[in-house]
């Protein structure tokens, strides 16, 4: 069985690649008797800012797993900053250690660093298929590793951490605004995995508390409607969702109930 959280498919890509038996993080998180027994559980989400995104870790803390092998793979578009040892203490320090912890290098989706039509370009490189398998090896054979930090990776996390200290955070709400190009199709409120976008009259209506930052809505906006409040994007006509997955499926995996 895999949890997952995905706001524009990558995760849900790589969780397809590696078990048949997928759950919706999202659409259990209004549950509040949370028990998931499998020979196998696994966590699938991508890597916001350096970590495992908050709504994630709180939905692992909050929920009970009965398994002999608890997994954790974080899909990442550039430098993970060697998130699997910090995500290992977190979990240990919350009695659920992992007995595998990994990511793979797949597309990155932030806007505001990266130009998504110069990722595409960069994307048969990253070779996240054969990736993908190794890791599938692993799982498969009971693999017991947490993938180690190296010194670069630690630098990299030391140096965004002192940005952070100094500036602030990087993602401040509320992070979108909307357009006069909007046409009321109401496709943000169903890829919100918070279930935070409404329309009303015709206009979506962001409940930014609820807000995860994941950018699912600012992705799939078929108009390029939703757009960052402040933030300068490198190209505001360039857009992501992960080729394998059609914009239904991945309304199916993050719609409410
Ligand atoms: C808010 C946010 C923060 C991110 N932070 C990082 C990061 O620190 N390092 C990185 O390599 N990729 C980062 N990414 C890129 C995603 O982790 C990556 O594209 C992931 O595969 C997206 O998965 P999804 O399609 O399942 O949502 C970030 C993306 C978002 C939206």
């Amino acid at each position: 069985m895999i949890l997952y959280f995905t706001a524009t498919g990558n995760s849900l890509y790589a969780a397809k690649q590696l078990d048949t038996e997928l759950v919706s993080i999202p659409q259990e998180l209004n549950r509040s008797d949370r028990r998931y027994k499998a020979d196998a559980i696994g966590i699938v989400c991508p890597l916001f800012e350096l970590d495992m995104p908050p709504v994630v870790r709180t939905f692992i803390r909050d929920s009970q797993f009965e398994t002999d092998y608890f997994y954790i793979i974080l899909t990442y578009g550039c430098h993970h900053g060697g998130v699997a040892q910090r995500v290992q203490a977190d979990l240990q320090a919350m009695g659920k250690p992992a007995d595998y912890i990994n990511t793979v290098l797949m597309l990155d989706n932030a806007l505001p660093v990266f130009d998504m039509d110069a990722q595409r370009q960069l994307e048969p490189e990253k070779q996240v298929d054969a990736h993908l398998a190794a890791l599938r090896a692993d799982i498969d054979a009971r693999k017991r590793a947490v993938q180690p930090a190296s010194d670069w990776e630690k630098e990299f996390y030391a140096g965004y951490r002192h940005m952070i200290e100094e500036q602030g955070p990087y993602y401040v709400q509320p992070l979108y605004r909307v357009t006069g190009d909007c046409i009321g199709c109401g496709t943000c409120t169903r890829v919100c995995p918070m279930g935070c976008i409404s329309l009303r009259d015709g206009r979506p209506e962001y409940q930014t508390d609820r807000c995860v930052g994941c950018m699912a809505c600012i992705h799939a906006c078929p108009q390029k409607a939703v757009q960052f409040a402040s933030l300068h994007e490198v190209n505001p006509n360039a857009r992501y969702r992960n080729p394998h997955i059609p914009l239904a499926e991945l309304i199916r995996a993050n719609r409410q109930p």
